[in-house]
């Protein structure tokens, strides 16, 4: 079964925007969900802003994006990237919370061109497969 892997950022809305509880809950119903679905990913928020990593088949990505775009907890969700991979950079992880980076910080900024935000998301793929694999 093909895999892919879907990078998008949003900027969360309402109580979703500060506090833990909203993250608590979103990252609840995606385990269960995620498990369910055989998805696997990374959820960070950094200064109101959400970045995601989804990786699965495609069936159930799609899917669960459609979903996501439609929960009010955050707008304005653009993807950053959407491709084939060969392997999950999180094998174990239906849905885990982790610290904002700084290449985070950088691809949540609106004013970073095309070129600085692929090489941002691919040092933020290689620390956060480095995270994944214990290695930090
Ligand atoms: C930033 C953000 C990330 C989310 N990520 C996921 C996810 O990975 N998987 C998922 O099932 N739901 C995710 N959700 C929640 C969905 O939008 C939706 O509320 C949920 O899937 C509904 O699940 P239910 O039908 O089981 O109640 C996310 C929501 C937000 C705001």
């Amino acid at each position: 079964m093909p895999l892919f892997r879907i990078v998008y950022v949003s900027e969360a809305a309402g109580p979703a925007a500060s506090g833990l509880m909203p993250l608590v809950d979103i990252i609840g119903v995606s385990d269960r969900n995620n498990r369910r679905d055989q998805l696997t990913g990374v959820l960070m928020r950094h200064e109101g802003r959400f970045l995601q990593v989804l990786e699965g088949a495609r069936v159930d990505l799609d899917r669960t994006l459609a979903r996501v775009r439609s929960d009010g907890r955050h707008t304005n969700l653009a993807v950053l990237s959407d491709r084939r991979v060969e392997a999950r950079i999180f094998p174990d992880w239906a849905m885990a919370r982790v610290e904002a980076t700084p290449d985070v910080a950088r691809l949540l900024s609106a004013d970073i061109d095309q070129d600085d935000r692929d090489a941002a998301l691919d040092r933020l793929l290689t620390d956060l497969s480095l995270t994944a694999a214990g290695a930090v």
